[in-house]
């Protein structure tokens, strides 16, 4: 198959499933913290997605929903299993497919990037626990998963993207990357297994593809089916570009309607910018590069998110280089936060948006730092107010974890009482 190489930001996209998505500009998925006591999307949520429907994107992608109750990337996140109902999440869905927008599930599984204060138990594809300086004590130690967890966790996936579909969602993206579950299984640093599920890159994607697989069989042909893949994860000795274009292969024949590259891990925190002593050109579009080369191999539309705040920056990634073709779709994440209706501001002409960055001598700190601000926004948006660009960073940090440590603990008396029950 050959990829549309259009130029023009807003050509639609026809998916090889045959979707039809408006316009090649994506709202990349952003973690919000903002479900309910029991784990649901609320009126909150549905006023976030409305606003960025109508600011003009043409597809919405979720902020990662759990397919497990008892392992959660951060508290107050959207759960989605049988004992949910399906509701809220119809609202939800009504919410972000306004104004033509599509609006696709991310769905996840963060294997052992969990805190300790929250899932203590966690699972991994083997017992390796994540190495942060000075943090590792904060997130659980995990256990090499059995046959049994993996069967589990394939079950879980199809089961949230049929509740999904059934909810009216235009499709789901399987999170693959930035060092959850799936991406583990992918780096060997992580996965040191030696059955059928580790060793050879094959291997090691096996059960990416199997949940691809299990989804896709589960859902109709129209419904959307993506994955969010590293290009690396910019780690001595773990996944890399090369074994993303042969990941990419694998997918070839699945029916996947779109790719989205980014990179890093909790470790080494690619996905959320290069180090400023680089060019502006690479500090924007960091993973466009690497994208250029998969969309060589790829049969389904790839898509490129982190670091574009500007229309020329996404033009560019659209555009061949050095004989190397361009991508099908960007996403944007930050800069949408700060500016919801930047896709209909550029339909008209290049704009601005001020997406502030924190750079404290401490790499990690600012890096809370400036999700807590982006997350800022989201609630801003959420309540239906304007972002705010110029809040104080250090007080919105503060505020931030106290509000995750009361959500933390919210979250452990309701698996608790679920457990009990
Ligand atoms: C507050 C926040 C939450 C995020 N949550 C997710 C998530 O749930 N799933 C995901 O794949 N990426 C998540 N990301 C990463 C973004 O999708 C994106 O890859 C990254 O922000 C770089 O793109 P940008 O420069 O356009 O923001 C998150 C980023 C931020 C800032």
């Amino acid at each position: 198959m050959s990829i549309t190489t259009q130029s023009d930001l807003f050509a639609p996209l026809h998916l090889p499933g045959g979707q039809i998505i408006k316009n090649r500009i994506a709202k990349a998925a952003m973690e919000e913290n903002m479900a309910d006591t029991v784990h649901l999307p609320d009126a909150a949520l549905r006023q976030l997605y409305r606003a960025w429907a109508e600011g003009g994107a043409g597809l919405l992608l979720t902020g990662n929903v759990m397919v497990a109750p008892d392992a959660v990337t951060g508290p107050a996140g959207v759960i989605l299993d049988k004992s949910q109902p399906l509701e809220p999440f119809r609202e939800w869905a009504r919410a972000g497919r306004a104004n033509g927008a599509r609006l696709w599930m991310q769905i996840n599984h963060p294997g052992r990037q969990v805190y300790a204060a929250t899932n203590p138990q966690a699972i991994a594809p083997s017992a390796v626990p994540v190495a942060i300086e000075g943090y590792a004590h904060l997130l659980a130690k995990p256990r090499a998963m059995n046959e049994d967890d993996i069967a589990e966790v394939i079950r879980r996936f199809a089961e949230t993207a049929a509740l999904a579909e059934q909810a009216g969602f235009d499709g789901v993206q399987i999170h693959a990357a930035h060092g959850y579950l799936l991406s583990q299984f992918l780096s060997p640093l992580t996965n040191q297994r030696e059955d059928q599920w580790g060793g050879s890159l094959e291997n090691r994607a096996r059960l990416l593809v199997e949940i691809v697989r299990t989804v896709r069989a589960r859902v109709a042909p129209g419904f959307g089916v993506g994955v969010k893949l590293n290009s690396s994860d910019f780690q001595k000795g773990g996944f890399e570009a090369a074994d993303a274009v042969q990941v990419v292969r694998l997918l070839n024949p699945l029916a996947v309607d779109l790719v989205e590259l980014s990179g890093g891990s909790y470790e080494s925190p690619a996905m959320h910018g290069r180090p400023e002593r680089e060019s502006t050109r690479t500090r924007e579009a960091y993973f466009v590069d690497f994208a250029r080369d998969v969309v060589a191999v790829a049969e389904m539309p790839i898509m490129v998110t982190g670091g574009i705040r500007r229309r020329a920056t996404a033009e560019a990634a659209f555009a061949p280089e050095d004989g190397r073709p361009g991508v099908a779709m960007v996403g944007i994440g930050q800069a949408l936060a700060y500016a919801p209706d930047l896709p209909n501001r550029w339909e008209q002409a290049e704009a601005a948006v001020e997406v502030p960055q924190v750079r404290w001598k401490n790499r990690a700190v600012s890096g809370l730092a400036n999700m807590a601000l982006t997350k800022l926004q989201l609630r801003r948006l959420g309540k239906g107010k304007a972002p705010k660009a110029n809040a104080w960073a250090s007080l919105v940090l503060i505020r931030d974890r106290l509000r995750m440590s009361r959500r933390s603990r919210r979250y452990r008396d309701w698996l608790q009482r679920r457990v009990v029950a």
